[in-house]
């Protein structure tokens, strides 16, 4: 582990609607311990948030909750925009720059450094992905998972020796204030090598993340 608190962050993506959001925060929620040194994110689609976000605070869970983007714009004429100012209300922690918006929405490093600066000005926790040792980081950033796009959802995630060597090489580039998380087919088999090394800080987890019963047990293998 890299020091300070491990983060274990579930990533739903386009999985789950309001209704499912909340029926998983019930179940996930109560079994949470309250613990210093663990930090449990659930990133539901943008219509869930404000739910999951009410839900959390009314059974009072140990959980935080993230959006899987964010705005590169502050508020103003940006039609179908979620910008940061409004988004702060809920959120603890916005996912910025995954290779999946990369993909399909042409997201650049000039995007995710803006929306990077907008989070921060809102304070919200900015996690960056990137996909390799080479991957930008906007100044600023602190918190970010290393997810090689060939281990997202295939079932083949990279080595867990592999990964920390990333995640030291990052650390040693832009320092040891740096938290690095690993992600791509985490699974509760495998979680606790991940985190393990010494370099790595957690884990962020999308499809073993969407059954309640399974994101608890990465949660506990991660716990001893
Ligand atoms: P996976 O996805 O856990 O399904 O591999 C990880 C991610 O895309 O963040």
């Amino acid at each position: 582990m890299g020091g300070g608190a491990m983060w274990i962050i579930a990533n739903f993506k386009a999985n789950k609607n309001i209704k499912e959001s909340i029926d998983w925060v019930e179940i996930v929620g109560p079994k949470l311990e309250k613990r210093e040194d663990l930090k449990v994110v659930v990133c539901p689609s943008f219509s869930a948030i404000e739910q999951v976000k009410k839900t959390v605070l009314v059974g009072n869970f140990p959980l935080m909750v993230g959006s899987q983007d964010i705005s590169k714009f502050p508020p103003g004429s940006f039609t179908g925009e979620e910008p940061a100012q409004f988004l702060k209300e809920f959120i603890d922690l916005s996912i910025i720059g995954h290779s999946e918006r990369r993909q399909n929405f042409s997201e650049t490093e000039e995007d995710i450094k803006q929306k990077t600066e907008l989070a921060i000005k809102s304070e919200i926790i900015p996690l960056v992905c990137i996909q390799d040792k080479d991957g930008q980081i906007p100044s600023g950033c602190s918190l970010v998972a290393y997810e090689p796009v060939w281990a997202i959802g295939s079932g083949k995630p990279d080595t867990p020796a592999s990964a920390g060597e990333v995640a030291l090489v990052l650390r040693e580039k832009y320092g040891e204030n740096l938290e690095v998380l690993y992600g791509g087919s985490v699974n509760p088999e495998n979680a606790e090598a991940f985190i393990q090394q010494d370099n790595i800080s957690g884990v962020l987890i999308a499809s073993a993340s969407l059954n309640p019963e399974e994101f608890l047990e990465v949660i506990q293998a991660c716990s001893h």
